[in-house]
């Protein structure tokens, strides 16, 4: 069965003009879904996600080249202990093992991304021994009745492309596509659903702008320039996918902020809500779905030469349509115009890490301070506030409400009048993990953490947001980036000594959800 239908992006939709940001306000009010059980529509896809930096390790294996991650890894201060990916999950050499697992997890698709360095070492070169091995994983996942789910861009540039220009080159949207068909030459005849991008944002402003991520680069410049290629990029994919498969499931991957103003009744803080929602939503939403810029993000970046990377056409190439729009939510912010006592000056994270979305990833200061900015390529006036929600171990606030918002908004606004579908492509949340002497994980944190958000998604859902599937982030504990292997969003926990996987009371849990189509009733 296709669970989501081949070509359903309606071709037939204009794009329209830019939606002028509206702030909303926290939902506050218990809804039919917030105890008892909780019944998806029939034919929900239960997923989970990875990505292939996070898990694969083999870094030197199978004629795989550096990624813009292998060198930012070397780089001293950049990553939490000097951690990086060269092992990680062991993924490359256990993926029978891992889709096993996923079996056991009682999953419907799987969603992961391909390393562009392991398929294509020199980012324009296929090297057949990195495409063999997810052949073999997606002849494994299909062995398995899981569905692949492919993203092609989960950070993770070949260094010669970086070296080349990277993604403020214009370039590289080019050799995006080239890959992209390459891709699909080895899999097309298996794969049906195929994602461009992972979170475009946090490639081209925490790598470009803020420089936490690789390539560590601290411009808002650079960040745009990236963010328009990107787009690009994504365009110029979903074309050659689409010429080579009109039925394929094309889309990609965005994560959202939801930008609440600390005051609603004061102007200039819904101002910066304003300008936040810009940079990290609208920014990307608009071109794809509405095919121009929003003006009002034109108007603040003005200075920046944004515009001045936009050649004619380009905006046609970034809304071709697409049939589904991954969303991934960890949680929204409160933001001012004035600066909340003991956050910085520059608008970043407090000392404490409280404030910001999932766009404030700053590492801790274990090693080497290097230089870093906000990601935000015009952050003066917005300043993240901490509303004294709970937090994970991201320091990101719990909260569920805000996607419901989120999914609400997108199938108003954007998704749902050009016919595309939703599907939750990752939420989850590290917890600090007690392993029991048994080896067992009882992590109730993180099992509320996905009941509360299912239970959000069950609302957008009876709102009439088209929302198809969810994904937990993630299958495994894993590489987490700059913070390196300190933090676990896994189901599953990896013990990184001897690489086994021991199912968390999580997981155990979410296999029984996809089993059921349904949360059960909380005690
Ligand atoms: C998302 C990333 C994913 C993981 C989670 C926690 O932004 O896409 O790789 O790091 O955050």
């Amino acid at each position: 069965m296709t669970l989501i239908a081949p070509g359903a992006g309606a071709r037939t939709a204009a794009p329209g003009t830019p939606v002028p940001f509206t702030p909303s306000s926290p939902l506050t009010e218990p809804t039919a879904n917030a105890r008892g059980r909780v019944a998806f529509p029939e034919g929900f896809l239960w997923g989970a996600a990875t990505a292939a930096y996070q898990i694969e390790g083999a870094g030197a294996e199978g004629g795989r080249g550096d990624s813009i991650w292998d060198v930012f890894c070397r780089v001293p201060g950049a990553v939490v202990h000097g951690d990086d990916g060269m092992v990680a999950c062991d993924h490359y050499h256990r993926y029978r093992e891992d889709v096993a697992l996923m079996s056991r997890l009682n999953l419907g698709a799987y969603r992961f991304s391909s390393s562009w360095a392991r398929v294509m070492p020199d980012g324009r070169t296929p090297n057949p021994e990195g495409l063999d091995f997810y052949s073999r994983l997606v002849d494994e996942l299909l062995g398995a009745g899981i569905t692949p789910w492919l993203t092609l861009y989960h950070w993770d540039l070949p260094q010669a492309l970086e070296e080349a220009g990277g993604w403020p080159a214009r370039d590289t949207a080019y050799r995006f596509a080239d890959y992209a068909a390459t891709m699909h030459e080895a899999l097309g005849d298996r794969v049906k659903i195929w994602a461009t991008l992972n979170e475009p944002y946090c490639s081209a402003f925490l790598g470009y702008t803020a420089g936490v991520h690789a390539p560590g680069r601290t411009s808002p410049e650079l960040g745009l320039a990236a963010a328009h290629h990107l787009m690009l990029g994504h365009g110029l994919a979903v074309e050659a996918l689409r010429d080579r498969d009109p039925e394929a499931t094309l889309g990609l991957t965005l994560n959202f902020t939801v930008s609440d103003p600390v005051d609603p009744t004061d102007p200039a803080d819904v101002d910066a809500a304003r300008r936040d929602d810009a940079v990290f939503n609208r920014i990307f939403l608009d071109p794809i779905f509405r095919g121009a810029y929003p003006q009002d993000l034109l108007e603040d970046v003005a200075h920046l030469g944004l515009a001045d990377h936009v050649r004619p056409g380009d905006l046609e190439i970034i809304s071709t349509p697409i049939d589904v729009l991954g969303v991934n939510y960890y949680n929204g912010g409160a933001v001012s115009a004035t600066p909340q006592a003991g956050t910085r000056p520059d608008g970043t994270a407090s000392p404490e890490g409280t404030a910001g979305p999932d766009g404030e990833r700053t590492p801790d200061a274990s090693g080497p301070v290097r230089e870093t900015r906000s990601p935000n390529p015009v952050p003066d006036g917005v300043h993240p506030h901490s509303r004294g929600l709970p937090l994970t171990d991201m320091g990101w606030e719990v909260q569920p409400e805000g996607l419901t918002r989120l999914l609400t908004r997108l199938q108003r606004d954007y998704a749902g009048p050009r016919g595309t579908a939703l599907v939750v492509t990752e939420n989850g949340a590290a917890y600090p993990d007690v392993v029991e002497a048994d080896g067992s994980v009882d992590d109730q944190d993180r099992l509320e953490f996905i009941d509360r958000h299912l239970r959000a998604v069950k609302d957008a859902v009876d709102a009439g947001a088209d929302v198809r599937g969810y994904f937990a982030w993630s299958l495994m504990d894993n590489f987490e980036w700059a913070l390196g292997y300190t933090k676990r969003f896994g189901l599953t926990r990896v013990d990184y000594e001897t690489q086994e996987r021991i199912v968390k009371a999580s997981g155990r849990w979410y296999a029984e959800v996809a089993r059921d189509n349904a949360v059960p009733a909380q005690d």
